[in-house]
């Protein structure tokens, strides 16, 4: 009897699992799909925001500076780099290559960035300074070496505070199911 009362358990603790996450998942395929906005030096968050546009059906963006960083820019050793000085820097905005995206079609914005020095590289500041991102769910993603995501949206969060941020995830190394699975979460709760 009591082996009965346990399976019957475990199964609607999985069939309400099932449920939740096929809200989310409905939400991904209704209507509104996500815009999927990032940054990437080097490739890594590319990949993981390219994971996220696929599984949502989303609009996929790339936020590409004006000028191109070089090796010798992303150098953390060298207190001269570019990217040392911009982000000693908290008013440098690196500059957009183009601006013409239309934001205002979307209601949930995924937007992705590597850490640098534990914060949002400064040309996301120029990216949401550049576009209304009013009344929209703004979700940060990021790839660190180590850091946590944690303290780059709280810097957001205090620059912006006008927009609606949610927290946000790292996603090192995040498998295509925990992005899945992630993202669901996401598009349930908003
Ligand atoms: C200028 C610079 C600063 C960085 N600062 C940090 C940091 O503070 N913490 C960390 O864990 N990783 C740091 N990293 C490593 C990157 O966050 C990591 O390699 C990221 O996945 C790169 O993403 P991308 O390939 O999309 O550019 C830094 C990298 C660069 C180029």
């Amino acid at each position: 009897m009591n082996k009965i009362i346990l399976t019957l358990a475990a199964v609607m603790t999985m069939s309400l699992a099932a449920c939740a996450q096929d809200e989310g998942e409905k939400n991904m395929q209704s209507g509104n799909k996500p815009l999927v906005v990032y940054f990437s030096a080097t490739g890594t968050t590319a990949k993981a925001a390219r994971t996220i546009a696929e599984i949502t059906g989303g609009t996929l963006y790339e936020i590409v500076p004006q000028q191109a960083y070089t090796a010798a820019d992303l150098d953390w050793n060298d207190s001269q780099s570019r990217s040392s000085a911009e982000m000693n820097n908290p008013r440098a905005r690196p500059a957009l290559k183009d601006t013409k995206l239309d934001a205002a079609a979307y209601d949930v914005i995924f937007i992705g960035y590597p850490i640098w020095w534990n914060q949002a590289p400064r040309i996301i500041n120029t990216f949401i300074e550049s576009h209304d991102l009013k009344d929209m769910t703004l979700v940060p993603f990021a790839t660190s070496g180590g850091s946590g995501i944690s303290n780059s949206v709280n810097e957001l969060k205090k620059a912006y505070p006008d927009l609606e941020w949610q927290n946000g995830r790292l996603l090192n190394g995040a498998s295509r199911n925990a992005i899945r699975d992630w993202v669901s979460d996401v598009m349930k709760e908003r």
